[in-house]
């Protein structure tokens, strides 16, 4: 695949592309389009627009992604790497898939699926960990055209059930168990367990289950098959190609659950033909590809980096992707730069707190490795603090290697706001400029445009982006409210921003009540219901601090009922609490009983003075006068957790 003029060259470039694709964006994005394969070409570009929300992109094409990852690659790529696996044990044996060996596999795991009653529409749940057989799946569910919903791993039996339930699921795909450094997870008898909370039992009909430890597991009869004997199934029967469904361009490819400021995670639906070209694009200008490049996406495929970043993009794009399945410090703090090393890879995705933990082992773990293949680093999920961003310059990309941090969201699809490696200019702790099509605003508390530069804003989306959540599964009201209703006509984000006079993008963090801990996103509502569930819990409120590895911590105000006194048991049972009912992911980092929360007369808690306090920012707590108890704030402030 040659994508070498399908990419921008120089920064002059960039700009006078990026003009062009906000003023004729159908222009712009019919032209991109035209390097796919279609079964049939679009009627339109876009239609649709932030007032009647109802966004379609390329409607009346017809395509099946799968083709545009695999298929199309095999006459120039059959015999080419498309994955690595790097396994958790350094002693397991290592796998590769060619392009050709990737599209054999895909196509018998969709047969699989078929024979198994799974259709185009069906929503199919996968609870894996990382491991090739999870984008195989993931992309055999996209070759038969049911719609993936991937939870990634760490979440609790709780958080599985809730989304089968949401959005209807009726096959399950997970491995027995997987590993994460020393950890084990059986993830199987997770989902035993969630699918017993489901309250329709007959919701889900088949559990596929691929053997990747020796771990033994309890086979549900006529639910639970294997994925080995399914295949030799397949191969008995003499299959082997699948012709992929021709999907229509706005038909669903998946469903991503995410945290908002409610207490139930939405689920964010994108389409096919969108999200393919924004994908891809975004990758090829971004990473700038070139033949033989090899690429190392640290994130989790349950993650919507792991989808458009790890899977769909570099795929479309016909590099070599490594896929490691363990964490960065097993067995030691050098892993990542011994993969770097081995499979000499050009492009790697870095999560700010994966660097801010590694930074803590200092340089020794990197010398010995030869990173000189390292061109670009990409941060994403959180802010790139100055001394991350350093350190990564520094040590990892030794002064020569892009770092590129780009600020998106599960509702985007694709990277916004970035730098693109070595082409346009690169500055600390600034994401700096949209991608193309992409037209950010930064607007004021009371929604009108801020103009001026170095003031801070809710960054908001002016137009449609082929990418763009098109609605929240099953409830598109909730979609209109939470993106469109703060400032309506414009796509909300829920994170602060600000511009310098170059007009470079600075993210600052969430406006919203979403925490983000280690680049996860945890709704602050969805722990404080939880939290509120325990036996002894009035209320709480939850807030985040700042935490030098994780970004933010978690910090729980909890009040108690009378005669509840056994602060240890009750601070474990709330611990717990979270790791079964949302993950452990989402445990509080500090837990202070109090005698009560800051509340407006409306009743409504002053969280503002709540993360003052978290932060140890007690000078400025501000105003204080529309509390109706001001007292609780020193018995706060008074046994507030170190
Ligand atoms: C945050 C992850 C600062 C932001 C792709 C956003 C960032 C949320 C950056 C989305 C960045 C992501 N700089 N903050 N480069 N990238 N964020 O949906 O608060 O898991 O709203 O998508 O992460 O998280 P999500």
């Amino acid at each position: 695949m040659n994508f070498e003029r399908y990419q921008i060259k120089s920064y002059s470039e960039y700009l006078s592309k990026y003009k062009k694709s906000i003023n004729t964006p159908d222009v712009f994005w019919e032209a991109v389009a035209e390097h796919f394969l279609w079964h049939k070409k679009w009627d339109s570009v876009c239609l649709g627009d932030f007032k009647n929300l109802d966004i379609r992109w390329f409607e009346g094409g017809q395509l099946n992604i799968t083709e545009n990852c695999l298929d199309r690659l095999i006459p120039t790529h059959k015999n080419k790497v498309a994955l690595y696996f790097e396994p958790n044990n350094v002693e397991t044996p290592t796998r590769q898939y060619t392009y050709q060996e990737l599209l054999d596999e895909v196509c018998l795991f969709a047969h699989v699926l078929k024979n198994n009653g799974v259709k185009k529409g069906d929503r199919v749940c996968i609870y894996m960990s990382m491991i090739p057989e999870g984008i195989i799946a993931m992309l055999a569910c996209a070759r038969i055209g049911a719609i993936h919903t991937v939870v990634f791993a760490g979440f609790s039996a709780q958080s599985i059930a809730t989304r089968i339930e949401d959005c209807g699921v009726s096959f399950v795909i997970v491995n027995n168990a997987g590993i994460r450094g020393e950890k084990k997870l059986y993830l199987k008898s997770i989902v035993d367990t969630a699918l017993n909370l489901v309250s329709d039992k007959q919701l889900v009909r088949k559990v596929l289950v691929v053997k990747h430890t020796e771990d033994a597991v309890d086979m549900v009869s006529e639910r639970d098959i294997w994925l080995h004997e399914e295949i030799a199934k397949v191969k008995d029967m003499g299959l082997s190609f699948f012709p992929a469904v021709v999907m229509e361009a706005e038909d669903m490819l998946f469903i991503m659950y995410t945290s908002g400021s409610t207490a139930k995670p939405k689920g964010v639906v994108h389409t096919v033909a969108g999200y393919m070209i924004y994908a891809n694009y975004t990758f090829v200008n971004i990473y700038q590809i070139k033949e033989g490049h090899v690429h190392f996406c640290s994130a989790d495929i349950g993650w919507i980096t792991g989808h458009t970043y790890l899977v769909y993009a570099p795929l479309s794009a016909g590099v070599q992707s490594v896929l490691y399945e363990g964490t960065p410090t097993y067995p030691s703090p050098s892993r990542l730069w011994q993969i770097v090393e081995k499979y000499k890879v050009k492009s790697l995705i870095l999560a700010p707190t994966t660097i801010r933990m590694l930074m803590t082992y200092g340089t020794k773990p990197i010398e010995q490795y030869d990173l000189s293949s390292l061109k670009v680093i990409n941060s994403i999920g959180e802010p790139l603090n100055e001394s991350a961003w350093d350190w990564v310059h520094n040590h990892i990309g030794n002064k020569h290697a892009a770092i590129v941090d780009s600020w998106w969201q599960t509702e985007t699809g694709g990277i916004m706001i970035s730098s693109f490696a070595g082409i346009t200019p690169s500055q600390k702790s600034y994401s700096t400029l949209p991608f193309f099509g992409i037209v950010p605003i930064l607007l004021n508390d009371f929604g009108a445009k801020i103009r001026e530069s170095n003031v801070k804003g809710h960054l908001c989306i002016k137009q449609s982006w082929p990418a763009i959540v098109r609605t929240n599964y099953s409830d598109h009201d909730r979609f209109k409210e939470t993106y469109f209703s703060k400032f309506p006509n414009y796509y909300y984000a829920g994170d602060v921003a600000m511009k310098d006079k170059k007009g470079f993008y600075r993210i600052l963090g969430r406006a919203d009540e979403v925490l983000n801990v280690s680049g996860h996103r945890i709704g602050s509502a969805e722990l404080e219901n939880t939290i509120a569930s325990c036996e002894a819990v009035i209320e709480t409120a939850v807030v985040s601090f700042h935490e030098d590895i994780k970004g933010e911590g978690i910090y729980a105000f909890v009040v108690l009922k009378p005669n509840y006194k056994d602060y240890l048991e009750i601070r474990n049972q709330i611990i717990d609490k979270v790791a079964q009912v949302i993950g452990s992911f989402a445990k509080p980092d500090k837990i202070q009983f109090v005698v009560g929360l800051p509340k407006t007369r409306s009743g409504k808690i002053m969280r503002r003075i709540l993360k003052k306090i978290a932060n140890n920012d007690i000078e400025n707590i501000g105003e204080t006068s529309t509390i109706i108890d001001a007292s609780v704030i020193d018995d706060i402030i008074r046994n507030k957790q170190s």
